[in-house]
């Protein structure tokens, strides 16, 4: 179904003042509303879940249909890349993701898989197909994939890290094998974003949640160039726009800014007026702390309506810095998105 451009999301993502300013929230698909519990108690097995197309597709329109949410996020996840290039992955409760073979030298990074789009990924190419059919063309549906940075972390990490200790170490004792291991991911990104264009998506996120526990200078040397491209590639061959995500990276958004992405998430560790200022033609998106959501309405409404005001008419995507805690009350989204659409 062609999406219509005159989405309020895809305006502002495209440098229009709007109306009204568009909302969606990191992460809007997932336990902290009863509905996706009561689809995710089906499946014990995460990837499982991911691949049950009917049941994906669901919980990607629920907060859409729930909140009037202006765009929906395909229901999968950054870490969908590891099996498929031959790194066994799962999920543990209370845990997060586990990969019990971490992939940490040369050796490692020499038997990984070329991934083949259209094959391991059909089931996903039928959830996007379902959820445009259920969107109707008037909600645009967002494809999403980690930064190859981030997606190297858990792959070398063997899941959450608090330091990326085991990365770092690699990419400064074996540069080599490191900057093998970022090609590879490179090429995979680029496949499985221009994968989710290809199959009608209307904008595409690159999620490089991890970056920003580099300093500068080696962000700059070391991942940095691989993001650049990924985007690249992407802007040679689809005309999608795409925003750019990273945790904690205020101080790598001069570098992140120049890279050309339409929309550059911020989190709430930035000065938002400042940052603001810094970059003025830049379209940003962000950046309330998920934890102000635990808060009154009240409260929830006085901090919104304080980004609004330093917004003034500057295109904007309303979100929060980053994805919404499991243990979010559903009346504080509620008062986040009533604060915008008011
Ligand atoms: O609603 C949406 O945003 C779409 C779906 C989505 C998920 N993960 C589903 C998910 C998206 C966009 C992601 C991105 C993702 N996954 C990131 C980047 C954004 C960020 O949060 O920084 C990262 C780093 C991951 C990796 C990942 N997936 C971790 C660390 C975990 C475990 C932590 C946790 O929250 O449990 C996951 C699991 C995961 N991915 C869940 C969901 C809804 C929770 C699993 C469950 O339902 O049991």
């Amino acid at each position: 179904m062609p999406c219509k451009n005159d989405q309020i999301f895809l305006r502002a993502l495209a440098g229009e003042s709007t109306a009204r300013k568009p909302v969606w929230v990191m992460r809007q698909a997932g336990r902290y509303l009863p509905e996706y519990r009561a689809i995710r108690k089906n499946y014990p097995n995460f990837l499982d879940f991911i691949y049950a197309s009917e049941a994906a597709a669901e919980v990607t329109v629920q907060p859409v249909e729930r909140f009037g949410m202006d765009a929906a996020i395909l229901f999968s996840d950054i870490l969908v890349l590891l099996p498929p290039m031959g790194v066994p992955l799962r999920f543990e409760e209370g845990r997060g993701p586990v990969v019990d073979k971490p992939v940490r030298d040369m050796e490692a990074v020499d038997s990984l898989l070329p991934v083949n789009v259209d094959s391991h990924f059909a089931p996903i190419g039928k959830t996007i197909a379902l959820v445009l059919k259920r969107l109707q063309g008037l909600t645009p549906l967002l494809g999403f994939a980690g930064g190859p940075f981030t997606v190297a972390s858990y792959m070398v990490e063997g899941g959450s890290s608090k330091e990326l200790r085991n990365i770092k170490k690699l990419m400064f004792q074996d540069g080599r094998a490191y900057c093998a291991l970022m090609d590879r991911l490179t090429a995979a990104t680029y496949e499985y974003l221009f994968y989710q264009a290809e199959q009608g998506c209307s904008a595409l996120v690159m999620m490089d949640s991890w970056a920003g526990y580099l300093s500068p200078e080696d962000y700059r040397q070391w991942v940095f160039p691989y993001t650049k491209m990924v985007l690249d590639r992407l802007r040679s061959n689809i005309r999608l726009p795409i925003i750019h995500y990273a945790n904690g990276a205020g101080s790598l958004l001069p570098q992140i800014c120049s890279a050309g992405f339409d929309g550059v998430g911020l989190d709430w560790r930035v000065n938002f007026g400042q940052t603001l200022a810094a970059w003025p033609q830049q379209v940003f998106q962000g950046n309330l702390d998920p934890s102000v959501l635990y808060a009154s309405p009240e409260t929830i409404r006085s901090r919104t309506h304080s980004l609004l005001a330093e917004l003034g008419d500057r295109p904007h995507i309303m979100n929060l810095g980053h994805g919404v805690y499991p243990d979010t009350p559903i009346a504080g989204i509620e008062a986040f998105v009533d604060a915008i659409k008011g």
